[in-house]
């Protein structure tokens, strides 16, 4: 029996660049994706926290806005990957740690539905942020733009 492989690998077919770990798809760059990233990158202001890598298109609309951006993400193996600037770190902790303007959060695989109940979490980084934009992907209650 072969174990299925839980690497980070990338596929490119039809002008479409797809982000899979093993078999599950985390990101791709079709239309709809790129218009939700640019859309969270227009709200971005200041001091701005992104969490996770993913493919980077979040990361490059806002530097591309000429936002101050910090990337953070879980896993190593996708920042040797990507070969992009990225902390290896957990958003959650960052995001905890203050001193950032805005926030945006987009930490799950495409194929996952929103389950968890994040309150909690989004109150306790709206109090070590006075006046943070948060924007948590998938919990649009929580988020402000
Ligand atoms: C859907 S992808 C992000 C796509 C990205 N917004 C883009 O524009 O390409 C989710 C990313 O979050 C990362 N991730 C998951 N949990 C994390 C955490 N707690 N801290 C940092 N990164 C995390 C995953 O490894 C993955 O790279």
């Amino acid at each position: 029996m072969t174990t299925p492989s839980t690497a980070w690998h990338i596929e490119s077919a039809n002008g479409t660049t797809r982000l899979y770990k093993g078999l599950v798809e985390w990101m791709a760059d079709d239309p709809v994706r790129r218009d939700y990233m640019r859309y969270y990158a227009s709200c971005a202001r200041g001091r701005t926290l992104v969490g996770g890598l993913g493919l980077g298109l979040l990361s490059d609309f806002c530097r591309a806005r000429g936002i101050d951006v910090t990337t953070v993400e879980l896993d190593l193996d996708l920042i040797r990957l990507m070969g992009m600037d990225a902390q290896h770190g957990d958003a959650w902790e960052w995001a905890q740690r203050g001193g950032w303007d805005t926030i945006i959060l987009d930490l799950w695989p495409d194929t996952a539905e929103p389950t968890e109940d994040l309150t909690e979490k989004a109150a306790a980084i709206r109090e070590a942020n006075p006046g943070v934009t948060l924007i948590i992907h998938g919990y649009p209650s929580l988020s402000d733009c």
